[in-house]
């Protein structure tokens, strides 16, 4: 089998761990790679927090209900659904397009222009009142065209960013088992407390989940695999 597909395959949400240090390059490998994966209009809107240090991670690890992949693994990532970045991620890549000549100047400005106008589409606006009126306009204007519906409410926001974040931390786990190191996603964690713990912000930030990043335990043995069929999980037209 092809080595990625392998990969792929290999990985298992692993529900306990080895306690063995993470060096610094792989930490840096495993998050680079998270980063590659495809996101919204390139936007990458999410961060992610790597808790390494012990009094961090068991802090961390009670606020995921103590649930023995947390407790056990040697580092905890909390990945993030980041509306805030936005502006600063669209700045940084025209700062980027500056430094390379494949750029035109009116290239550039027209990357502005759609980044400001995404901006202002995606903008709930005070008490969701934007949102309201861009309901209504995108409702009437599916009446006479195809049109697809950008996301209007806080809510849709997160669920937007939530999409890429998740493209992110399938990346970061498949990394993680090319190079040896096992992990567990997670949902199971008390969302309020974390973000506190994080210092994050109700109206930015929004935990998708948290990865339990280890090397398996010798003694865990995972239960066998299970999927649903595959034509039960595809359609083919
Ligand atoms: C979004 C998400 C949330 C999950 N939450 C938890 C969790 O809180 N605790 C846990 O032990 N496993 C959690 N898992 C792991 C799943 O239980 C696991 O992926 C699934 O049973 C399939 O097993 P496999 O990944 O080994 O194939 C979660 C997985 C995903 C994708």
């Amino acid at each position: 089998m092809n080595g990625i597909l392998e990969t792929i395959v290999q990985r298992r949400a692993v529900k306990a761990f080895e306690p063995v240090e993470i060096s610094g390059e792989v930490r840096e490998q495993i998050l680079d790679a998270a980063r590659y994966a495809p996101s919204s209009f390139n936007t990458q809107p999410y961060r992610l927090y790597w808790i390494g240090t012990e009094k961090q991670r068991a802090v961390a690890a009670k606020l995921c209900m103590g649930q023995k992949p947390a407790a056990t693994a040697s580092a905890l990532v909390v990945a993030v659904a980041d509306l805030g970045s936005l502006r600063a991620t669209s700045q940084a890549q025209v700062a980027w397009m500056r430094t390379r000549s494949e750029f035109s100047e009116a290239k550039i400005r027209d990357f502005e222009r759609t980044a400001m106008i995404g901006r202002i589409l995606f903008m709930p606006g005070p008490f969701g009142i934007f949102a309201a009126i861009k309901r209504l306009l995108f409702w009437l204007l599916g009446f006479w065209k195809v049109a697809g519906r950008p996301p209007l409410s806080r809510q849709d926001l997160f669920k937007w960013a939530t999409k890429s974040t998740s493209l992110a931390c399938e990346n970061l786990m498949i990394a993680a088992e090319a190079l040896g190191i096992n992990t567990c996603p997670m949902e199971g964690f008390d969302g309020r407390r974390l973000a506190k713990f994080l210092g994050l912000s109700a109206r930015h930030h929004e935990i998708v989940m948290v990865i339990a990043v280890g090397k398996k335990s010798r003694t865990y043995v995972a239960p066998p695999q299970w999927r649903r069929p595959l034509e039960s999980t595809v359609t083919l037209l």
